[in-house]
């Protein structure tokens, strides 16, 4: 039978919950950890699963569509909650959740069948901000305190456009960034090496992003699905993303619709030649097809000739995730590792 949508079929979506299990959740969420053991046996789930569309991240998916729901006043009751520690001010931890969520899946499968077909993983992690300042820093330092400009790829809400709103602890006992914020990202120095931290922010000229699917921090219901992808137990980042959405709400970033492969190339042909831009993007390109990843790196090269063109990358080809940063000159791309990360911005190691 053809598959106009080109969903996964079932048997292809178990390896890809049991990799996430294994690599993301087993350390974040033991909710979600435990569900998954039981949902790669249950062939009437892994039905519902596989209306997820290809390129998005399954397991994200699949959770927060039943997140978004049961956070739904209309279920305050239901006897799900009470293992959503967000949910609820004392989390059942002893009983086993699997039997209560399969059937709150089947009981609400069209709901959650419509939102797998229509909403994506746009997580928008104000915690990675703490890797972006770092290179923001190293940059600056490289371009001797000269402005550049930030074109962000796959924005999401754009939160991440508001670095210079929040304040960084990386464990020294300095504040950088926004030292007076009341959103403070904590992150975790690993290894003996450091970045180039410095307590003057950046010049940074302007700040733009892209996005296929901008979701507007002004919109209530996008605002809720972006919480719903925030796992049920990291409550301080729910915090944070709360505060962040009430920031954008006051000082709204510019995140502009459309496809990166063709707003970037119209973007960068409208900044000046002599501004250097650096790209930024992070868990955003495992949502792009192979061509479309090929393409992209295609096309920073090809938009280096006569200008500095930096492009910083935190997508996890690898785990931990690699932070990567390629400078373009002229045409020819340098690539530089320059630590390793966890995915949420809890820790870097930076390389010496
Ligand atoms: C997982 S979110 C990450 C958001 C943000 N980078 C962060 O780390 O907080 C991925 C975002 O990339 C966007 N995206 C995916 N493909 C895209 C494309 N071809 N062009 C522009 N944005 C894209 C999605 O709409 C989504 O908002």
């Amino acid at each position: 039978m053809s598959n106009p949508l080109n969903t996964p079929d079932r048997h292809q979506l178990i390896p890809r919950f049991e990799w996430n299990a294994r690599h993301v959740l087993e350390d974040s969420s033991s909710l979600y950890f435990r569900l998954t053991r039981e949902l790669i046996g249950d062939g009437k789930l892994l039905v519902l699963a596989s209306h997820i569309p290809a390129h998005q991240p399954a397991p994200n998916l699949f959770f927060s569509a039943v997140h978004y729901l049961i956070a739904d006043p209309a279920n305050a009751d239901h006897p799900l909650r009470e293992f959503f520690p967000d949910l609820t001010p004392n989390p059942n931890t002893r009983d086993d959740p699997y039997p209560v969520f399969r059937k709150f899946c089947l009981t609400h499968s069209a709901e959650i069948r419509h939102l797998l077909e229509t909403r994506s993983v746009q997580l928008n992690e104000i915690g990675r901000c703490a890797y972006f300042y770092a290179v923001f820093c190293l940059l600056a330092d490289r371009l001797d305190g000269d402005p550049f400009a930030l074109l962000e790829v796959g924005s999401s809400a754009g939160l991440n456009l508001l670095w210079d709103r929040y304040a960084y602890d990386y464990g020294d006992g300095t504040r950088y960034g926004d030292s007076d914020s009341h959103i403070i990202l904590r992150c975790n120095l690993r290894g003996n090496a450091r970045p180039p931290l410095s307590t003057t922010l950046p010049r940074v000229a302007f700040r733009i992003g892209i996005d296929l699917d901008p979701k507007d921090v002004l919109d209530d219901d996008a605002m809720l699905w972006l919480r719903a992808l925030v796992w049920p137990e990291h409550l301080e980042r729910a915090r944070h993303m709360e505060q962040a959405i009430a920031l954008a709400r006051q000082h709204p970033p510019l995140v502009i619709p459309g496809d990166a492969l063709a707003v970037a190339p119209r973007a960068l042909d409208s900044i000046a030649r002599d501004m250097p831009v650096l790209l930024f993007h992070s868990f955003v390109l495992n949502q792009f097809s192979s061509e479309a990843r090929a393409r992209y790196a295609e096309l920073l090269v090809e938009h280096s000739v006569g200008r500095r063109l930096y492009d910083l990358a935190l997508e996890p080809s690898e785990w931990p995730a690699p932070l990567v940063l390629t400078t373009y000159e002229n045409g020819r791309a340098s690539e530089q590792t320059l630590a390793a990360c966890d995915h949420l911005g809890r820790w870097m190691e930076w390389y010496p």
